[in-house]
Protein backbone atom coordinates (compact mmCIF):
# COMPACT_ATOMS: atom_id res chain seq x y z
CA UNK A 1 0.00 0.00 0.00
CA UNK A 2 1.60 3.17 -0.53
CA UNK A 3 0.96 6.42 1.08
CA UNK A 4 0.96 10.12 0.08
CA UNK A 5 2.02 12.60 2.10
CA UNK A 6 0.63 15.95 1.86
CA UNK A 7 3.05 18.59 1.33
CA UNK A 8 0.54 21.33 1.81
CA UNK A 9 -0.85 20.40 4.65
CA UNK A 10 2.84 20.46 6.53
CA UNK A 11 3.98 22.93 8.29
CA UNK A 12 6.49 25.03 6.34
CA UNK A 13 10.56 24.32 7.44
CA UNK A 14 11.55 26.67 10.03
CA UNK A 15 14.49 28.55 8.00
CA UNK A 16 17.76 27.44 9.13
CA UNK A 17 20.08 30.56 10.04
CA UNK A 18 23.89 29.78 8.42
CA UNK A 19 24.77 31.48 11.56
CA UNK A 20 23.52 29.16 13.84
CA UNK A 21 26.26 26.63 12.31
CA UNK A 22 29.04 28.86 12.82
CA UNK A 23 30.65 28.04 16.49
CA UNK A 24 32.93 30.84 17.21
CA UNK A 25 33.48 29.61 21.06
CA UNK A 26 36.93 30.03 22.24
CA UNK A 27 38.47 27.62 25.38
CA UNK A 28 36.95 29.93 27.97
CA UNK A 29 33.89 30.69 26.27
CA UNK A 30 31.05 31.18 24.12
CA UNK A 31 33.31 33.67 22.14
CA UNK A 32 37.03 34.09 21.60
CA UNK A 33 36.78 37.99 23.05
CA UNK A 34 37.89 39.15 26.57
CA UNK A 35 38.87 42.82 27.18
CA UNK A 36 42.36 43.40 27.42
CA UNK A 37 43.40 44.26 31.53
CA UNK A 38 43.79 48.21 31.70
CA UNK A 39 40.44 48.61 29.48
CA UNK A 40 37.28 49.41 30.97
CA UNK A 41 37.89 46.94 34.00
CA UNK A 42 39.14 49.50 37.15
CA UNK A 43 35.94 50.33 38.91
CA UNK A 44 32.85 48.04 39.59
CA UNK A 45 30.53 50.43 37.32
CA UNK A 46 33.45 49.59 34.03
CA UNK A 47 33.65 46.22 35.16
CA UNK A 48 29.23 46.12 35.41
CA UNK A 49 29.34 48.25 31.88
CA UNK A 50 31.80 46.18 30.38
CA UNK A 51 29.60 42.83 30.93
CA UNK A 52 26.70 44.52 28.86
CA UNK A 53 29.39 44.02 25.74
CA UNK A 54 28.81 40.05 26.53
CA UNK A 55 32.52 39.24 26.20
CA UNK A 56 33.00 35.53 26.77
CA UNK A 57 35.72 37.04 29.76
CA UNK A 58 36.28 40.01 31.92
CA UNK A 59 39.83 41.13 33.17
CA UNK A 60 40.06 43.37 36.07
CA UNK A 61 42.63 46.15 35.71
CA UNK A 62 46.17 45.11 36.84
CA UNK A 63 45.67 45.56 40.92
CA UNK A 64 48.75 45.72 43.72
CA UNK A 65 48.01 44.87 47.01
CA UNK A 66 47.24 47.94 48.09
CA UNK A 67 45.22 51.18 46.15
CA UNK A 68 47.31 53.09 43.83
CA UNK A 69 46.60 56.62 42.60
CA UNK A 70 48.85 56.57 39.41
CA UNK A 71 50.43 59.17 37.45
CA UNK A 72 50.11 62.30 37.02
CA UNK A 73 47.14 63.57 34.11
CA UNK A 74 47.44 64.14 31.75
CA UNK A 75 48.63 60.27 31.38
CA UNK A 76 45.79 59.12 28.73
CA UNK A 77 45.53 60.59 24.64
CA UNK A 78 43.45 59.07 21.95
CA UNK A 79 44.23 59.83 18.37
CA UNK A 80 40.92 61.39 16.64
CA UNK A 81 40.46 59.39 14.05
CA UNK A 82 41.18 56.02 16.72
CA UNK A 83 44.31 55.13 14.71
CA UNK A 84 46.39 54.56 18.13
CA UNK A 85 46.48 55.14 22.24
CA UNK A 86 49.06 56.85 23.89
CA UNK A 87 48.46 55.66 28.22
CA UNK A 88 51.17 56.56 30.61
CA UNK A 89 48.42 55.31 33.21
CA UNK A 90 50.97 54.22 35.84
CA UNK A 91 49.16 51.44 37.42
CA UNK A 92 45.93 53.21 39.09
CA UNK A 93 44.48 50.44 41.03
CA UNK A 94 42.04 50.14 43.59
CA UNK A 95 43.88 47.19 45.70
CA UNK A 96 43.47 43.31 45.16
CA UNK A 97 40.53 43.29 47.89
CA UNK A 98 38.59 45.37 45.71
CA UNK A 99 38.27 43.22 42.49
CA UNK A 100 37.93 40.21 44.65
CA UNK A 101 35.13 41.49 46.01
CA UNK A 102 33.62 42.42 42.88
CA UNK A 103 33.69 38.58 42.06
CA UNK A 104 32.66 37.82 44.77
CA UNK A 105 29.85 39.67 45.66
CA UNK A 106 28.93 42.16 42.57
CA UNK A 107 28.68 39.72 39.49
CA UNK A 108 27.07 36.39 40.91
CA UNK A 109 24.96 36.22 37.79
CA UNK A 110 27.97 36.33 35.56
CA UNK A 111 28.44 32.92 33.58
CA UNK A 112 31.60 34.45 31.65
CA UNK A 113 35.62 33.47 32.33
CA UNK A 114 36.55 35.96 35.91
CA UNK A 115 39.99 36.94 35.30
CA UNK A 116 42.36 38.80 37.99
CA UNK A 117 45.39 40.75 36.94
CA UNK A 118 48.26 40.81 39.13
CA UNK A 119 50.28 43.65 38.85
CA UNK A 120 54.20 41.95 39.38
CA UNK A 121 56.68 44.99 40.49
CA UNK A 122 58.18 43.86 43.77
CA UNK A 123 58.45 43.57 46.86
CA UNK A 124 57.16 39.68 45.48
CA UNK A 125 55.97 39.42 48.88
CA UNK A 126 53.28 41.45 47.80
CA UNK A 127 52.29 39.09 44.84
CA UNK A 128 52.51 36.34 47.24
CA UNK A 129 50.12 38.45 49.52
CA UNK A 130 47.72 38.79 46.72
CA UNK A 131 48.10 35.21 45.31
CA UNK A 132 47.19 33.83 49.44
CA UNK A 133 43.43 35.98 48.91
CA UNK A 134 42.60 34.41 45.47
CA UNK A 135 43.74 30.85 45.65
CA UNK A 136 41.40 29.46 48.18
CA UNK A 137 38.42 27.15 48.35
CA UNK A 138 35.26 29.10 47.01
CA UNK A 139 36.71 32.41 45.25
CA UNK A 140 35.24 32.66 42.07
CA UNK A 141 38.42 33.18 39.92
CA UNK A 142 38.67 31.64 36.91
CA UNK A 143 42.46 32.81 35.97
CA UNK A 144 45.02 34.93 37.27
CA UNK A 145 46.97 36.95 34.66
CA UNK A 146 50.71 38.09 35.87
CA UNK A 147 51.63 41.67 34.16
CA UNK A 148 54.95 41.35 33.66
CA UNK A 149 55.20 43.85 31.32
CA UNK A 150 53.99 47.60 32.53
CA UNK A 151 55.47 49.98 30.50
CA UNK A 152 54.90 53.51 32.88
CA UNK A 153 56.31 53.09 36.06
CA UNK A 154 58.73 55.81 37.08
CA UNK A 155 62.37 54.76 37.37
CA UNK A 156 61.43 50.54 36.49
CA UNK A 157 62.67 48.85 33.23
CA UNK A 158 59.80 46.04 32.29
CA UNK A 159 60.52 43.05 33.50
CA UNK A 160 59.59 40.69 31.13
CA UNK A 161 62.64 42.16 28.87
CA UNK A 162 65.48 40.80 31.62
CA UNK A 163 65.29 36.85 30.68
CA UNK A 164 67.18 36.28 33.57
CA UNK A 165 65.01 37.98 36.18
CA UNK A 166 61.85 36.77 34.51
CA UNK A 167 63.25 33.37 34.95
CA UNK A 168 63.72 33.44 38.15
CA UNK A 169 60.24 35.39 38.94
CA UNK A 170 58.45 33.15 37.06
CA UNK A 171 60.01 29.54 38.85
CA UNK A 172 59.36 31.69 42.31
CA UNK A 173 55.35 32.65 41.32
CA UNK A 174 54.97 28.75 40.24
CA UNK A 175 56.48 27.72 43.60
CA UNK A 176 54.39 29.60 45.72
CA UNK A 177 51.07 28.69 43.33
CA UNK A 178 52.10 25.12 43.99
CA UNK A 179 52.04 25.54 47.76
CA UNK A 180 48.84 27.45 47.89
CA UNK A 181 46.96 25.33 45.82
CA UNK A 182 48.02 22.31 48.41
CA UNK A 183 47.25 24.60 50.78
CA UNK A 184 43.91 25.14 48.71
CA UNK A 185 43.04 21.05 48.51
CA UNK A 186 43.57 20.66 52.24
CA UNK A 187 41.26 23.52 53.30
CA UNK A 188 38.59 22.28 51.02
CA UNK A 189 38.98 18.62 52.15
CA UNK A 190 38.58 19.58 55.85
CA UNK A 191 35.93 21.60 55.11
CA UNK A 192 34.04 20.65 52.41
CA UNK A 193 33.24 24.03 50.68
CA UNK A 194 32.79 22.80 47.19
CA UNK A 195 30.44 19.94 47.61
CA UNK A 196 32.82 17.13 46.91
CA UNK A 197 35.40 18.21 49.01
CA UNK A 198 37.83 19.26 46.35
CA UNK A 199 39.43 22.46 45.23
CA UNK A 200 39.61 23.54 41.36
CA UNK A 201 42.70 26.30 41.16
CA UNK A 202 42.43 29.08 38.56
CA UNK A 203 44.42 29.01 35.56
CA UNK A 204 47.54 30.86 35.51
CA UNK A 205 48.61 33.28 32.75
CA UNK A 206 51.49 35.37 31.76
CA UNK A 207 50.99 39.31 29.77
CA UNK A 208 53.87 39.80 27.77
CA UNK A 209 55.97 42.66 26.17
CA UNK A 210 56.32 42.97 22.69
CA UNK A 211 59.40 40.94 21.50
CA UNK A 212 61.06 41.82 18.53
CA UNK A 213 63.49 39.04 17.26
CA UNK A 214 62.54 35.68 16.48
CA UNK A 215 64.84 34.09 18.84
CA UNK A 216 63.14 35.48 21.63
CA UNK A 217 59.98 33.74 21.47
CA UNK A 218 62.09 30.27 21.31
CA UNK A 219 63.77 31.44 24.59
CA UNK A 220 60.76 32.64 26.40
CA UNK A 221 58.58 30.08 24.99
CA UNK A 222 61.39 27.25 25.87
CA UNK A 223 61.36 28.69 29.45
CA UNK A 224 57.97 28.86 29.94
CA UNK A 225 56.99 25.16 28.15
CA UNK A 226 57.19 23.31 31.47
CA UNK A 227 55.81 25.71 33.63
CA UNK A 228 52.01 25.59 35.24
CA UNK A 229 51.40 28.20 33.19
CA UNK A 230 48.40 27.55 30.90
CA UNK A 231 48.26 30.78 28.71
CA UNK A 232 50.47 33.68 27.17
CA UNK A 233 48.68 36.97 26.65
CA UNK A 234 50.71 39.17 23.73
CA UNK A 235 51.26 41.84 23.36
CA UNK A 236 51.31 44.67 25.92
CA UNK A 237 51.42 47.98 24.77
CA UNK A 238 54.47 49.11 22.82
CA UNK A 239 56.15 50.36 25.70
CA UNK A 240 58.40 53.89 25.10
CA UNK A 241 56.51 55.50 22.00
CA UNK A 242 56.23 59.39 21.81
CA UNK A 243 53.53 61.29 20.41
CA UNK A 244 54.04 64.77 20.49
CA UNK A 245 51.53 68.20 19.62
CA UNK A 246 53.28 70.10 16.76
CA UNK A 247 51.36 73.02 17.63
CA UNK A 248 52.37 73.31 20.78
CA UNK A 249 55.61 71.85 20.77
CA UNK A 250 54.88 69.56 23.20
CA UNK A 251 54.42 66.10 24.64
CA UNK A 252 51.05 64.77 24.35
CA UNK A 253 51.23 63.23 28.22
CA UNK A 254 52.93 64.36 31.20
CA UNK A 255 54.48 61.35 33.57
CA UNK A 256 57.76 60.10 32.16
CA UNK A 257 58.81 62.78 30.20
CA UNK A 258 55.57 61.97 27.93
CA UNK A 259 56.86 58.32 26.62
CA UNK A 260 54.57 55.77 26.83
CA UNK A 261 52.24 52.83 25.98
CA UNK A 262 51.14 52.94 22.21
CA UNK A 263 48.20 50.83 21.58
CA UNK A 264 45.48 50.79 18.93
CA UNK A 265 45.00 49.51 15.24
CA UNK A 266 48.30 50.64 14.25
CA UNK A 267 50.12 48.30 16.91
CA UNK A 268 48.46 45.22 14.90
CA UNK A 269 51.48 44.02 13.01
CA UNK A 270 53.42 43.70 15.61
CA UNK A 271 50.90 41.75 17.61
CA UNK A 272 50.37 39.55 14.64
CA UNK A 273 54.02 38.95 14.77
CA UNK A 274 54.05 37.88 18.34
CA UNK A 275 50.67 36.29 18.08
CA UNK A 276 52.29 34.16 15.10
CA UNK A 277 56.11 33.89 16.71
CA UNK A 278 54.84 32.27 19.75
CA UNK A 279 52.57 29.67 17.71
CA UNK A 280 55.57 28.75 15.63
CA UNK A 281 58.12 28.35 18.84
CA UNK A 282 55.57 26.29 20.98
CA UNK A 283 54.83 24.38 17.84
CA UNK A 284 58.73 23.47 17.31
CA UNK A 285 58.93 22.59 21.18
CA UNK A 286 56.05 20.42 21.68
CA UNK A 287 53.72 19.98 24.19
CA UNK A 288 55.16 18.54 27.32
CA UNK A 289 51.78 17.97 29.55
CA UNK A 290 49.28 20.68 28.16
CA UNK A 291 49.17 23.18 24.94
CA UNK A 292 49.90 26.98 26.22
CA UNK A 293 46.67 29.12 24.83
CA UNK A 294 47.90 32.10 23.35
CA UNK A 295 45.82 34.97 24.06
CA UNK A 296 46.35 37.76 21.16
CA UNK A 297 46.07 41.48 21.74
CA UNK A 298 47.23 44.89 19.89
CA UNK A 299 44.81 46.52 17.57
CA UNK A 300 41.74 44.37 17.43
CA UNK A 301 38.85 46.78 16.49
CA UNK A 302 36.97 44.41 13.76
CA UNK A 303 36.57 41.45 13.06
CA UNK A 304 38.94 41.16 10.94
CA UNK A 305 41.54 41.76 13.27
CA UNK A 306 39.94 38.71 15.12
CA UNK A 307 39.86 36.69 12.10
CA UNK A 308 43.86 37.33 11.37
CA UNK A 309 44.86 37.10 14.98
CA UNK A 310 43.54 33.44 15.00
CA UNK A 311 44.51 32.39 11.31
CA UNK A 312 48.04 33.86 12.94
CA UNK A 313 48.07 30.85 15.71
CA UNK A 314 45.67 33.12 18.88
CA UNK A 315 42.85 30.72 20.86
CA UNK A 316 41.24 33.65 21.62
CA UNK A 317 41.36 37.40 21.16
CA UNK A 318 41.68 40.60 24.00
CA UNK A 319 40.18 44.26 22.97
CA UNK A 320 42.02 46.88 24.36
CA UNK A 321 41.79 50.11 23.21
CA UNK A 322 38.78 50.15 21.04
CA UNK A 323 37.01 50.13 23.92
CA UNK A 324 38.19 53.13 25.67
CA UNK A 325 37.09 54.33 22.08
CA UNK A 326 33.84 53.22 21.40
CA UNK A 327 33.06 51.31 24.56
CA UNK A 328 31.52 48.38 25.49
CA UNK A 329 29.00 47.60 22.20
CA UNK A 330 32.68 47.25 20.30
CA UNK A 331 32.31 43.58 21.33
CA UNK A 332 29.40 42.55 20.02
CA UNK A 333 29.50 44.21 17.10
CA UNK A 334 33.51 42.64 16.39
CA UNK A 335 31.49 39.23 16.72
CA UNK A 336 29.23 39.83 14.36
CA UNK A 337 31.96 41.06 11.83
CA UNK A 338 33.99 37.80 12.58
CA UNK A 339 30.89 35.86 12.47
CA UNK A 340 30.33 37.22 9.12
CA UNK A 341 33.63 36.71 7.50
CA UNK A 342 33.49 32.43 8.58
CA UNK A 343 30.15 32.34 6.30
CA UNK A 344 31.64 34.24 4.00
CA UNK A 345 34.45 31.79 3.94
CA UNK A 346 32.81 29.11 4.35
CA UNK A 347 33.91 27.99 7.90
CA UNK A 348 32.14 26.92 10.93
CA UNK A 349 34.26 27.09 13.86
CA UNK A 350 37.39 29.01 14.71
CA UNK A 351 39.75 25.67 15.10
CA UNK A 352 39.17 25.27 10.84
CA UNK A 353 41.37 27.69 10.57
CA UNK A 354 43.37 28.75 14.06
CA UNK A 355 47.45 28.86 12.77
CA UNK A 356 46.66 27.80 9.32
CA UNK A 357 48.39 30.94 8.46
CA UNK A 358 50.12 30.22 4.73
CA UNK A 359 53.19 31.83 3.49
CA UNK A 360 53.44 33.30 0.02
CA UNK A 361 55.76 31.32 -2.03
CA UNK A 362 58.72 33.30 -3.15
CA UNK A 363 58.33 34.00 -7.04
CA UNK A 364 61.44 32.06 -8.98
CA UNK A 365 61.98 34.43 -11.84
C1 LIG B 1 49.55 50.07 32.74
C2 LIG B 1 49.81 50.03 31.41
C3 LIG B 1 49.92 48.83 30.80
O1 LIG B 1 50.18 48.68 29.46
C4 LIG B 1 49.77 47.67 31.55
O2 LIG B 1 49.87 46.47 31.03
C5 LIG B 1 49.50 47.72 32.86
C6 LIG B 1 49.39 48.94 33.45
C7 LIG B 1 49.45 51.33 33.46
O3 LIG B 1 50.21 52.25 33.16
O4 LIG B 1 48.64 51.41 34.40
Amino acid sequence: MSMTIDLTDTEPMPEIKHESLINISSWFGKTPLINASGCLCATNKMLDELKTGDPAGICTKSCTLEPRPGNPEPRYWEHEEGMMTLNSMGLPNLGVDYYLDYFKTRDNEYDGWRCMSLAVLGPMEDTYQMLAKIIRPGVPVDAIEFNLSCPNLEGKEILAYDKPALKKILADLEAECQFLIARAHAKAYESDIDANGSYTPPQFGIKLPPYWQLQDYREIAKMINPMMFSFIHTINSVPNALVIDADREETVIHPKQGFGGLGGEIIKPIALANVRGFYLAFQELGHPWKKIKIIGCGGVSHGQDVFEMILAGADAVSVGSQLMIEGAGCIARINEELIEILRRKGYHSLDEFRGRLKVCAAATN
